[in-house]
């Protein structure tokens, strides 16, 4: 057994943050990550970090973008908290030598992205995820902490009271991918999952192939409610072949988007008459899909975006990046010809409930970044959002786990606060399916004492590795496939009752199947097999709560259309959807979003750009 103060799960930008503001709180502070930390997929982000970082912007103009863009289903507190330490965390990072791009004057630069009424993302070329985690990885390599990388993660160690805010975390259980060992790490304070996105419950994403929802299922499994899963980012401009995507910085430096008949659609066809190619991701990805649907795609499957004008000193200077991906991964050379883009899943709005200090409802327990709902994007993030939200939240996270005191929290967690059930019949049964065994989702371990719950967790994780690998059965990749397959057939940009109802249906069966998996591969050194079954059962909880709070939101809000729902209805639904695991049930219910930040409230408006 492996013991610290602070475990953080993951090493992407939130990850390595909380673990740097761990330390620097004077915690032992160790991460445990499935991948190396330089493989995390934030090395995979582009565009850039909002921050209001000039004289005439104000972070009170981005909370207001950020609320708007959110279609106001972002909670006031954590936006404002966002986009008030935003600045600052850039200027650390600066500090620490992140190379971001740079104006004639010396100053880091700024370009417009969507959605932003200032231009206010700030970057490093193309690749700014990449220089990131770089940065802070220096940071925690050059401050000493352990970090357990290629250990996969498989559950967490809670206390099993029948109230999910009675419990504690008191570690983690993880697979060791290069020895096949399982082993307990215990957190005397406390564990931060930092695990990242969820893409692979799609099969045309932006995520890489690790993104699989693993503390966001763990957590669920625990007893923390998922929060608004059905809001999942479209990326407008991802190549139609693999997913791969294309920042929207092309557009932000002014790159134009062009239908079949050669036409500026965002403006001609009326999409976004002030803002065109900048509007925001829902609207432009509901646009080059409408105008695929209406005959003037390409190849009757995607838009064109066009860079060429922007000449060659200036790609080659901003956005370098985005040539060798069009070239190495569709065999387009953006310098001389337009490049193929269609919305591809890129981001999850949603995730691990907390508040804005990255607490969740059980104690020791924390998230931030993109597996945590905080919630600052609401029902659709704005490009040049995320990567503020690791660094802000995972510092946040960090500090407190740490035992910083940082006063109250404005937002609550779990039903400690106003709440109200769901009142939804789903046509499908949800949840276990009974059988062999927990199918997928299972509660927390029968102890109190932390040695006696993580041992627990550690025997069950051990008995479920033996089984996998002795027991005969299906193989995960054709249910992990029909899974991707149906999801990303319906419950993409554009959403019904019936195909919504029948992903429900394939969810079951699914499930069902996934009771009688096994794993081929009897090794146990580096047995990606084992892995990416144990990873379909996160992507199979994933997907079932996500479609659920998709069916029974009867509205149209920010990146959840829906055909039978026409309008934003703020009366009824200016509220988060929650999906608690509850004795083998997901539980559904609701709770209001907060739009009184400090000293403002946020009244909802019509959304148009
Ligand atoms: O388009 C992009 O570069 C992605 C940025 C983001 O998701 O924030």
């Amino acid at each position: 057994m492996h013991e610290h103060d602070v475990i953080v799960v993951g090493a992407g930008g939130a990850g390595l943050r909380a673990a740097i503001a761990a330390q620097e709180a004077g915690a032992d502070v160790a991460i445990v990550s499935k991948l190396h930390p330089v493989r995390s997929h934030t090395g995979a982000a582009e565009g850039g970090i909002n921050a209001a970082l000039r004289d005439a912007d104000s972070w009170q103009d981005h909370a207001y973008d950020t609320m708007k863009g959110s279609d106001y289903l972002g909670d006031a507190p954590a936006v404002e908290a966002l986009c008030q330490e935003s600045p600052e965390e850039v200027i650390q990072l600066e500090h620490w030598g992140m190379p971001f791009s740079r104006e004639e004057d010396g100053r880091v630069s700024q370009r417009p992205f969507g959605g932003l009424s200032f231009p206010r993302t700030t970057y490093a070329g193309a690749e700014t995820g990449h220089q990131m985690l770089h940065t802070m990885y220096e940071q925690v390599v050059k401050r000493g902490v352990t970090v357990y990388d290629e250990w996969h993660v498989m559950d967490l160690a809670v206390t099993d009271e029948d109230d999910p805010a009675d419990r504690t975390c008191h570690g983690v259980v993880a697979y060791d991918i290069q020895s096949g060992e399982v082993s307990g790490f215990r957190a005397d304070n406390g564990v931060i999952l930092a695990t990242g996105g969820m893409g692979q419950v799609f099969d045309h994403t932006t995520n890489a192939v690790a993104n699989t929802g693993d503390g966001v299922a763990m957590a669920y499994r625990a007893g923390v409610p998922m929060e608004d899963m059905e809001f999942i980012q479209f990326h407008p401009t991802t190549l139609p072949s693999t997913g791969v995507l294309i920042s929207e910085g092309v557009r932000g430096e002014g790159g134009i988007l062009y239908n079949e008949n050669g036409e500026r659609f965002m403006f001609e066809h009326g999409y976004a008459n002030n803002d065109g190619e900048l509007a925001s991701r829902d609207v432009v990805s509901r646009a080059e899909l409408t105008e695929v649907n209406e005959g003037r795609g390409i190849e009757d499957e995607y838009v064109h975006l066009d860079m060429r004008h922007l000449g060659e000193e200036r790609i080659l200077d901003r956005l370098e990046n985005i040539l060798h991906l069009a070239e190495d991964f569709e065999g387009a050379d953006g310098l001389t010809e337009p490049m193929p883009v269609k919305p591809g899943q890129h981001y999850a709005m949603g995730g691990i409930e907390t508040n804005e200090h990255g607490e969740t409802v059980i104690g020791g327990l924390y998230a931030a970044g993109e597996c945590a709902c905080a919630s600052v994007h609401g029902a659709n993030r704005l490009g040049g959002n995320a990567l503020p939200e690791l660094i802000v939240f995972g510092k946040r996270a960090g500090r407190h786990a740490a035992g910083e005191d940082m006063g109250e929290a404005k937002v609550t967690t779990g039903k400690d606060g106003e709440w109200e059930p769901a009142d939804y019949e789903f046509g499908v049964e949800v949840g276990e399916t009974g059988g062999r065994g927990p199918a997928a989702a299972d509660g927390g371990a029968v102890a109190t004492d932390p040695e006696g719950v993580l041992g627990a967790a550690v025997e069950r994780a051990k008995d479920r590795v033996d089984a996998l690998l002795s027991r005969k059965g299906r193989n995960h990749a054709e249910i992990r496939s029909k899974v991707q397959q149906t999801m990303t057939a319906n419950v993409n940009v554009f959403r019904e009752e019936e195909r919504l109802e029948e992903t429900l249906g394939d969810l079951r069966e699914a499930r069902e199947a996934y009771k009688d998996v096994a794993v081929s591969d009897p090794s146990r050194t580096f047995n990606t097999d084992l892995i990416h079954t144990m990873e379909t059962r996160n992507i199979l909880d994933i997907a079932e709560a996500l479609t659920m709070g998709a069916l029974a939101r009867e509205e149209f809000r920010g990146a959840h259309w829906r055909k039978e729902h026409q309008e934003r209805k703020d009366e009824n639904w200016l509220k988060h959807t929650l999906v608690s695991w509850n004795d083998g049930e997901p539980d559904l219910w609701y709770k209001p979003a907060i739009i009184e930040g400090e000293n403002k409230t946020y009244e909802p408006k019509s959304r148009s750009y």
